[in-house]
């Protein structure tokens, strides 16, 4: 039987390539966007069906919590996330923008893992939150993009706890750093291309369907220091 996977953000990108790859290995895919009309290249993929969600809008993954009653999801793929105010330190963002960025990075992702959990397979099923090596708390300072490197932080921490009452389950959890890649975010001088990315990171989440417990890796499987 074919497997799905449920990718949050996925206009562009991470999250983009993630369901090329996801469907070029056969997988189901259920791909979300903010605005319908980004949803161009996605839709051109084969076994893609699109849903439309704002993951920072509660009534919005409630909806879509409720279109997808009945469907059972192999991995829950929470990729979305933002930079933040590009180049500005902490001391010079605004409440405003710390506010949208610690939301959209650390607290949304976990509203919505558990407000989809219900759907997510209990024997096998895998829940992926896009983290990065910024957000390490042993390696990420010094490495620049502090405000975002600590909303990633707090989205390890969040998904520790996460995972903490999850109790006796089947489900896999990973913390997922994708190297530096060429994205919008990530910009022209990264060098890895999302293709590599893309398929480093279906590689892992196959590998651990099934196997239980919490991991931060990157996409070449190497285990991160949290
Ligand atoms: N690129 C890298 O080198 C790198 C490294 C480490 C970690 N990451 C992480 O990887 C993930 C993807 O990054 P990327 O490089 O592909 O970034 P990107 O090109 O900027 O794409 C970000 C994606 O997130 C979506 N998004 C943002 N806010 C959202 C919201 N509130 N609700 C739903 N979707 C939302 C965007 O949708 P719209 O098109 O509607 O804006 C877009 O699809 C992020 O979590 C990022 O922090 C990236």
């Amino acid at each position: 039987m074919n497997k799905t996977v449920l990718i949050i953000g996925a206009s562009r990108g991470l999250g983009l390539g993630l369901a090329k790859q996801f469907s070029s290995e056969g997988w189901q895919v259920i791909a979300t966007v903010r605005t319908p009309q980004q949803a161009d290249a996605l839709s051109q993929i084969p076994r893609v069906s699109v849903e439309t969600l704002d993951m920072n809008d509660a009534a919005s993954v409630d909806a879509l919590a409720r279109r997808l009653e009945g469907t059972q999801l192999d991995v829950l793929f929470v990729n979305a996330g933002v930079a933040g105010p590009q180049g500005k330190p902490a001391n010079l963002a605004t409440e405003t923008e710390v506010g949208h960025l610690f939301y959209t990075n650390a607290v949304a992702p976990l509203r919505l893992a558990e407000r989809l959990l219900p759907l997510v397979n209990t024997k096998q099923g895998v829940v992926v939150f896009m983290s990065s090596i910024l957000g390490s708390v042993e390696t990420g300072p010094g490495m620049g993009m502090s405000l975002y490197g600590a909303s990633k932080a707090a989205l390890n921490h969040m998904t520790r706890t996460f995972v903490a009452e999850l109790g006796e389950t089947g489900v896999t959890v990973l913390s997922m750093h994708p190297g530096w890649v060429k994205t919008d975010m990530g910009g022209e001088q990264a060098p890895l291309e999302v293709e590599t990315s893309a398929r480093g990171m279906v590689e892992q989440v196959t590998k651990a369907l099934g196997t239980g417990g919490h991991r931060y890796l990157d996409y070449q499987g190497d285990l991160l220091p949290w």
